[in-house]
């Protein structure tokens, strides 16, 4: 069975690979998104580390000048998704979006070097991205956490990569709509509108797009300006330990000056994080910048906090919630409490289960030496598999395949699953 599996997982990788980048799922994402590369890069990397090196290094030569690196590269033209690179207008030679997605390449680059077989090869391109994934974090504490809180705020959900969560919902609905014109959605078509997020939401997104471009894309203004300002324990969590990935892979390479900068942003980061404890909620939970209140929302979100090496009693807390979930889901981790009102099974962001996330968070209480929860975890991302296929999302109580299907990154996650024995 594992053989086949990890044979389909490939067949999928293959057919989504473009030659210097791969696609989601071709017709709902036809171009190359951030954190889609940087994890898939993992699953590719066990057949071909150079094509899993190109992956990466494909993403940062779209890297901005001041550092961010977009959460997608419009590599070609395609008609069949909306925002197209017409609606950006960030002027880039290839058109790229204008905001960025969960900063995991430091922990992708290290994973790549730490496990490859061509260890020449690995130096080489570890040693060129390095400085690029420095100059992406600097950016992040830079422009995202101005008032250096140690921390850092999305500006859009669609940066968090969980892009219609429950946690965003009183903030995106403070985002007005005036001034966005008539649009035809493109994502309904391709999957189940049921699965997706709504119209509603969908203009108050397209509005933070207009906002930012009428700033000029200005990283320098954008974070004031928007009244969407986020501090998610998840995505920061995911920044700081690419932050001490990065590290370890600089001492490494002989590259001081970013060990000791990377370390101090995780060490500040770990620290500036436990405010975000929720007791009442057993998790992190979010804040809202603009409001300065937290966010009483027990997404996942503050579960992938465990992807950072936050304190061994904060993992223990998690791995607790985790399998109290447990009990009511069929198959961990749900991204919303199925025991919130706001849960909803099949769409998106608001309860179905994502391997990538079960992943991180694996791979995190793996490290917390949380095995018996670890192991739950994986054997229901393979279940998930076995009985529903490559979705893009499943609903975790009868684990029916969500959204798009054969998923680049789902197939990478079930290669990592299956072949994976260490953390
Ligand atoms: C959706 C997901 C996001 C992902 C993208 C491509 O927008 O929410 O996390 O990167 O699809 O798969």
């Amino acid at each position: 069975m594992t053989h086949k599996l990890i044979n389909s997982a490939k067949e999928i990788l293959s057919e989504n690979d473009l030659g210097t980048y791969t696609v989601p799922t071709h017709g709902l994402y036809p171009f190359q998104w951030n954190w889609d590369s940087c994890l898939s890069a993992l699953g590719l990397a066990r057949f071909d580390e150079p094509r899993a090196w190109t992956e990466i290094d494909t993403l940062f030569e779209h890297q901005w000048d001041d550092g961010m690196v977009p959460h997608i590269i419009f590599h070609q033209e395609d008609s069949g998704y909306f925002p197209g690179p017409d609606v950006w207008q960030t002027r880039r030679e290839v058109p790229t979006s204008g905001i960025t997605q969960p900063p995991v390449a430091g922990y992708a680059v290290r994973k790549l070097f730490e496990r490859a077989a061509d260890r020449e090869l690995a130096a080489r391109r570890a040693r060129a991205l390095l400085p690029q994934v420095a100059a992406w974090h600097d950016w992040f504490f830079r422009c995202r956490d101005p008032e250096r809180t140690g921390l850092v705020a999305i500006i859009h959900p669609w940066e968090s990569g969980r892009d219609n969560s429950v946690d965003w919902d009183s903030a995106i609905g403070r985002v007005p709509t005036d001034g966005v014109p008539p649009f035809t959605r493109r994502d309904t078509e391709h999957a189940n509108p049921a699965h997706r997020p709504t119209q509603a939401q969908y203009e108050r997104y397209i509005w933070l797009v207009q906002l930012f471009r009428g700033l000029g894309w200005d990283n320098s203004k954008l974070h004031d300006a928007s009244p969407f300002r986020i501090v998610d324990p998840g995505f920061n969590a995911i920044l700081i330990r690419s932050c001490t990935d990065l590290a370890e892979l600089a001492d490494i390479l002989g590259e001081a000056e970013i060990a000791s900068k990377s370390r101090e942003y995780a060490t500040s980061g770990i620290a500036a994080l436990e405010q975000l404890w929720s007791e009442a909620n057993g998790q992190y939970i979010c804040l809202d910048r603009t409001t300065g209140e937290k966010i009483d929302s027990p997404s996942v979100g503050g579960l992938l906090t465990a992807f950072a090496a936050i304190p061994n009693s904060r993992a223990a807390a998690i791995a607790n919630r985790i399998a109290r979930i447990g009990e009511t889901a069929k198959f961990l981790v749900p991204s919303h409490d199925p025991a919130s009102p706001d849960f909803d099974g099949l769409r998106y962001w608001r309860g179905p289960v994502w391997l990538i996330v079960n992943y991180m968070i694996a791979n995190g209480l793996a490290r917390a030496g949380e095995t018996e929860i670890v192991s739950r975890i994986v054997a229901d991302s393979v279940r998930l598999i076995e009985q529903s296929g490559f979705a893009e999302y499943y609903h975790p109580i009868t684990g029916e395949p969500c959204g798009g299907t054969r998923f680049t990154w789902t197939a990478a996650m079930v290669i990592e699953f299956l072949t994976q024995n260490e953390t």
